[in-house]
């Protein structure tokens, strides 16, 4: 069979940043994210037996670095293990968004990894296996494979094989719901320079805060349910912006530290921070990279845009809004 799905990226209110168990992908606490329409990666995948290996296709280029396509190769190792198969895979994938906006996720890519991938094997399975699968390419894609507003729970068991199957994530609220809008500013200084796995291994590792860190989630994550429910959007803000100060925080108390700010990044936060106590609603998020993401109400996004405009060294604004879950686009039998 051959299969294309489409899956959007998906921005953490609470974040995760840490692993309990490697080897599982297992995440150290829980995390709550809205899903973005309007920003999508689409991607094909067809079983082959001709083929020797694997091949990975991105944004129109073959993909032959060793460590991503490592990752593309150990993801269907999973789907050809649960499917009994052995044959190779052709898999094709696009964003119709820039790279360079610090989107290019693995959330989006991973999650329509897996329903496509998940499909052209034959698998019939739920989205709770597909959430759990899709965790497994990486931890911000089990939220991406539910629409809306969603809660990753981070498996509860001493066992992490046993907690891999509690590890997933589920919809607290349809798109329907809440009419938020996430503006990314995209600012000129690029690209991350340490990926968020090294960086939360880091962390973990040497930071004398991650345990504080870790400890502060679970109050956020019930807080931010409750005022999600409640499309409150004032304790949304202030929820949203101390989990993310923490995780950065955390991580800038790694050895050595792992700052993802820019000078840009600083100004945005600032000029978001003064606008918000002038009676603008909004508020940011960052994560591991230096552009920053502004939530608002829909009737605020002009606002939001002009002022995000108006920051030196923002090189773009991208508007997006809560977007669908992942979803298989195309299913046909390979000629
Ligand atoms: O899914 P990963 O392993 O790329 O980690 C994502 C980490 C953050 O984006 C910084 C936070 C989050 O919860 O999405």
């Amino acid at each position: 069979m051959e299969a294309t799905a489409v899956a959007h990226p998906n921005i953490a209110l609470v974040k995760y940043w840490g692993k309990r168990d490697i080897e599982y992908n297992l995440p150290a606490a829980g995390s709550v994210s809205m899903t973005l329409g309007g920003l999508e990666t689409r991607t094909y995948v067809a079983f082959d037996s001709s083929l020797a290996h694997d091949q990975f296709e991105l944004d129109g280029d073959l993909v032959d670095d060793g460590r991503r396509l490592a990752r593309v190769t150990g993801f269907l190792d999973l789907i050809r293990e649960r499917a009994g198969i052995d044959h190779r895979a052709r898999v094709t994938s696009g964003n119709n968004f820039p790279t360079a906006a610090g989107l290019a996720s693995s959330a989006s890519g991973f999650a329509a990894l897996a329903v496509a991938a998940a499909s052209a094997a034959g698998l019939t399975i739920d989205e709770r296996e597909l959430s759990i699968l899709a965790r497994r390419g990486s931890g911000s894609a089990a939220r991406s494979i539910y629409g809306g507003f969603v809660e990753m729970q981070p498996g509860a068991h001493a066992e992490p094989a046993v907690a891999s199957e509690e590890a997933f994530a589920r919809p607290i609220a349809p798109a329907e719901h809440w009419d938020l809008r996430c503006l990314v500013a995209v600012t000129a200084e690029g690209e991350k320079a340490v990926g968020s796995t090294e960086g939360m291994n880091r962390t973990q590792q040497t930071s004398p805060y991650f345990g504080a860190w870790v400890d502060s989630v679970p109050t956020d994550i019930d807080a931010a349910r409750q005022v999600i429910a409640e499309r409150d959007f004032e304790s949304l803000a202030d929820i949203a912006e101390r989990s993310c100060l923490r995780m950065h925080a955390s991580a800038i108390g790694a050895e050595p530290g792992v700052l993802y700010w820019r000078g840009t990044t600083v100004d945005l936060i600032h000029r978001v921070r003064e606008a918000r106590a002038g009676g603008l609603s909004a508020f940011f998020t960052i994560d591991a990279g230096p552009h920053v993401k502004v939530f608002c109400p829909a009737d605020a996004s002009d606002d939001v845009r002009a002022l995000l405009d108006d920051v030196d060294g923002v090189r773009d604004v991208l508007e997006a809004w809560p977007g669908k879950a992942a979803r298989l686009v195309e299913l046909q039998e390979s000629p």
